[in-house]
């Protein structure tokens, strides 16, 4: 009964997995370069999310919808893998969408900061750049503090005869060197304190328990140290952080005048006039 289930699964999932042809599909055949699909992978975080930015330019506004590999028009049955689309609004005409470039033939490339995303085979333009298809460049760079933000349209070349372009850029922090994972200088000075310290309480414990024979805190090493040097921060503290003097019978007395013993009145004896 579980194992048929199982297989149930199994089998749902397969499917799911074939249906789900909504990615990029990196330009250049068949022999796929394993590097930019590795540069296509740290897209992934990005995967399905969508960004616009609008244009006002003239009489129309012009919004760009951009997504990472998924398509921008949500109804699958009539969507031709846009990948960045442009909508031209005017008043009083309907919005005429155009599509900038398309997820079945992305390319990408990285350096050390930054992600070259294209999408090429865009519809083509009517009379510029020799009818070519349009072709979006979209520039990632690195941001540590954000997973995507910025998307921006930069420009729109199109006064040459090919190779024309729509660039835009956004920041993102998939498009940084990945953190190292070897510590720091720091955090290895601490975490050897942390191991002495702990090295010292246990050690000492040992000591005081079994050597000396000490009994509940007096198995604590150096317990009376430690105690006293409580007491020196505490007065350390109260001399920096009290704002008004203490009452005369609680007055500022030193460290370790309580285990000395020492009577009240003795202890400004040295600074009277001789
Ligand atoms: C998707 O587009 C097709 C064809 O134009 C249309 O028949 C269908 O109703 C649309 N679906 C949705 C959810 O809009
Ligand atoms: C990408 O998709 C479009 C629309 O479905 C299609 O016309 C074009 O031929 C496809 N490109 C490639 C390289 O498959
Ligand atoms: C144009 O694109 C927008 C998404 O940006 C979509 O909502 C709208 O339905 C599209 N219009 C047409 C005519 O395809
Ligand atoms: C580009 O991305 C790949 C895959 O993550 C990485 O191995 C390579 O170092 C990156 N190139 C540069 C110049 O950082």
């Amino acid at each position: 009964m579980a194992a048929g289930r199982w297989c149930v699964c199994v089998a749902f999932l397969s499917v799911v997995a074939a249906v789900d042809l909504d990615d990029c599909i990196l330009v250049g055949g068949e022999k796929q370069s394993s590097l930019d699909k590795a540069v296509l992978a740290k897209l992934a975080p990005l995967k399905g999310k969508s960004f616009e930015t609008r244009i006002e330019e003239d009489s129309a506004t012009y919004v760009y919808t951009f997504s990472v590999c998924s398509h921008v028009l949500t109804n699958k049955s009539t969507s031709v893998n846009e990948g960045l689309i442009q909508t031209k609004i005017t008043k009083g005409n309907p919005d005429v969408n155009v599509t900038i470039g398309r997820i079945n033939e992305t390319h990408i490339i990285n350096g050390t900061d930054w992600i070259l995303l294209s999408y090429r085979g865009g519809d083509k333009y009517d009379s510029h750049c020799g009818s070519e298809p349009r072709k979006a460049m979209i520039m990632i760079s690195c941001n540590k503090n954000t997973l995507a933000d910025g998307f921006m349209a930069i420009k729109e070349e199109r006064s040459k005869s090919n190779e024309c372009f729509y660039l835009f850029e956004m920041d993102s922090s998939v498009a940084c060197i990945p953190e190292d994972a070897h510590l720091s200088t720091g955090s290895i000075l601490l975490i050897v304190f942390a191991v002495l310290v702990a090295v010292y309480l246990l050690v000492g414990f040992l000591y005081y328990r079994f050597v000396v024979g000490a009994k509940g805190m007096e198995q604590f090493p150096n317990i009376t140290f430690w105690k006293e040097f409580g007491n020196l921060v505490a007065d350390g503290c109260d001399l920096v952080c009290r704002s008004r003097p203490r009452s005369a019978d609680t007055a500022y007395r030193g460290v370790g005048d309580d285990q000395l013993g020492e009577e009240p009145e003795e202890r400004d004896d040295h600074l009277l006039p001789m």
